[in-house]
């Protein structure tokens, strides 16, 4: 007998990490979505469960993709709903022959369709598992402390990083590569997800300004744990920006470079100083 893939494991951390998401304050209203790659030896267990039950074109093909199967979330569903009702929030999907066009294997009961990112979620997850074979996680929201850093910094991903390291120890620690930065695009877009699927062969996160924030992970936590840490510093960077005591002390250039020695990271010279 084939194992139910509602109940599965799988499910269930997309489940947490979505209420987690959402406790944050990252996902208002449907803004936000999530994919995760799954592996066929993952879905074994599930057998006919998992037949195809109806086509979903995509809008930018993926034939390198073909064969490959994603649990994403739906367009238009909130991620605070994900946990109380996975079958409709969530797809699982496998690219067909040519990428032009997935068969729905699990899920979107009430007839959804994947996340209006798909062309950036199934990019980055291209790009990011060219260079990292266990790539899995593609999440993105809306933190505001994140829109606000895009809305006072100018849209170039060494100052951005910058100001981030500076403001908090574990940063550099934790982003060594910094953040990538795209100026504002429509969203929804083939052409944000175009453009933004090849900055994630040199970051694992990426700010559209005005719009929010995407960070790939091999795992759940390690996506979630970098956006987490990233809305934190551009929260203090803002706050501090804001206010005048006359004093504003920051990690200077020198104890940057000490941090960098002392864990043995890379870091690009020109961004340390
Ligand atoms: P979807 O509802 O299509 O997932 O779009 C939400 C969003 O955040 C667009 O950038
Ligand atoms: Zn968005």
């Amino acid at each position: 007998m084939s194992m139910d893939f509602s109940s599965s494991d799988i499910v269930s951390e997309i489940c947490r990490l979505s209420d987690d998401m959402y406790a944050h304050g990252w996902n208002e209203r449907n803004s936000g979505n999530i994919s995760r790659f799954v592996s066929e030896e993952e879905l074994r267990p599930y057998g006919s469960e998992l037949e195809p039950k109806r086509k979903i074109e995509l809008t930018t093909p993926f034939p390198a993709l073909a064969g490959k199967s994603f649990l994403i979330t739906g367009t238009l569903k909130y991620i605070r709903n994900v946990s109380r009702s996975p079958k409709t929030t969530l797809g699982l999907m496998r690219i067909c022959e040519g990428g032009r066009e997935a068969d729905l294997l699990w899920g979107f009961e009430d007839g959804g369709r994947p996340t209006s990112e798909t062309t950036m979620h199934l990019g980055a997850y291209l790009e990011r598992s060219a260079i990292d074979s266990r790539q899995k996680y593609v999440i993105h929201c809306h933190p505001a402390s994140v829109i606000l850093l895009s809305e006072i910094l100018p849209c170039d991903e060494k100052i951005i990083s910058q100001a981030l390291w500076k403001v908090m120890n574990e940063c550099i620690v934790i982003f060594p590569e910094g953040v990538g930065a795209l100026d504002w695009m429509i969203s929804s877009s083939d052409g944000i997800g175009i453009e933004s699927a090849p900055k994630f062969r040199d970051f694992r996160a990426l700010i559209w300004a005005m719009h929010g924030i995407t960070a790939v992970g091999d795992t759940a936590d390690d996506a979630y744990g970098l956006i987490e840490c990233i809305d934190k510093a551009a929260d203090i960077y803002v706050r501090l920006m804001s206010v005048d005591t006359g004093y504003r002390r920051l990690l200077t250039p020198d104890e940057l470079r000490l941090i960098v020695k002392s864990f043995g990271l890379r870091v690009r010279e020109d961004w340390l100083e």
